[in-house]
């Protein structure tokens, strides 16, 4: 891979988030990682300096800059503000979770019973935050969808205001803990750009080699 990155700064967040409910207790998604550890392996490859804010996963360690464990989505949130700072590109892989239990216990829930209601907060989008900042990076974000995904996608894209969006099809045995993906590229001036089906790693390859050529092109532009 050519070093379209080199020089450049790069925070990918992957993996799920694990929100505790009590000690042994939690509530988690299906992602494994593996799209976000092979994006921040393609990124560090193409010469990125790159920082990677890592949800629970199982996966081999990328050879990136550095590599932050972190398992709750406000502790993701902290991560990835902390080193924001002077990053030219974020990319949001990670499933983050957009509930968190109100409370944790600090003691094992017992049943009493009756059914158990838990009442849920929201977290905050850390995508739509960093696209807030004041300086923003180039920002790319995911849409994992089970349906609609176009129309989906066109809405995240718009409502975070992102710099692209990558949007895939999960469920009924595709996307999350498989090896293979695809992925539909969506601009906010209305391109289109298909990324057809193919082992996650390189995807991620393509898929980085399409964040250098935008990002280039609109820094031209400036
Ligand atoms: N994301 C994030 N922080 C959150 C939720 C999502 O950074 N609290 C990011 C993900 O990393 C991904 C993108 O936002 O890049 C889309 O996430 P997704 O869960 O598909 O979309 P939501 O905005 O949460 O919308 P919904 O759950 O309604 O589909």
């Amino acid at each position: 891979m050519s070093a379209v990155l080199q020089g450049k700064t790069v925070v990918i967040t992957a993996g799920p988030t694990y929100e505790d409910l009590d000690p042994v207790r939690f509530l988690g998604n299906r992602s494994s990682g593996r799209m976000g550890f092979a994006v921040a392996q393609a990124a560090a490859d193409a010469g990125a300096d790159t920082v990677l804010v890592a949800g629970p996963c199982q996966q081999e360690c990328p050879t990136v800059t550095k590599r932050i464990d972190v398992r709750s989505a406000l502790q993701m949130r902290d991560q990835v503000m902390q080193h924001i700072e002077g990053c030219d590109i974020f990319i949001g892989c990670a499933a983050v979770a957009d509930y968190r239990p109100a409370e944790i216990s600090d003691k094992k829930i017992k049943k009493d019973g009756g059914d158990l209601t838990l009442r849920l907060v929201q977290n905050p989008d850390i995508l739509a935050e960093v696209a807030a900042l004041p300086d923003r990076p180039f920002t790319v974000g995911f849409a994992a969808e089970t349906n609609d995904i176009v129309k989906h996608a066109q809405r995240k894209l718009r409502k975070k205001n992102l710099h692209m969006i990558a949007a895939n099809h999960v469920g009924e045995g595709r996307g999350f803990d498989c090896s293979d993906n695809a992925l539909l590229l969506l601009y906010p001036d209305g391109r289109q750009h298909p990324l057809p089906s193919q082992a996650k790693c390189s995807l991620a390859c393509r898929l980085v080699d399409e964040i250098a050529a935008e990002y280039t092109r609109l820094q031209q532009l400036t």
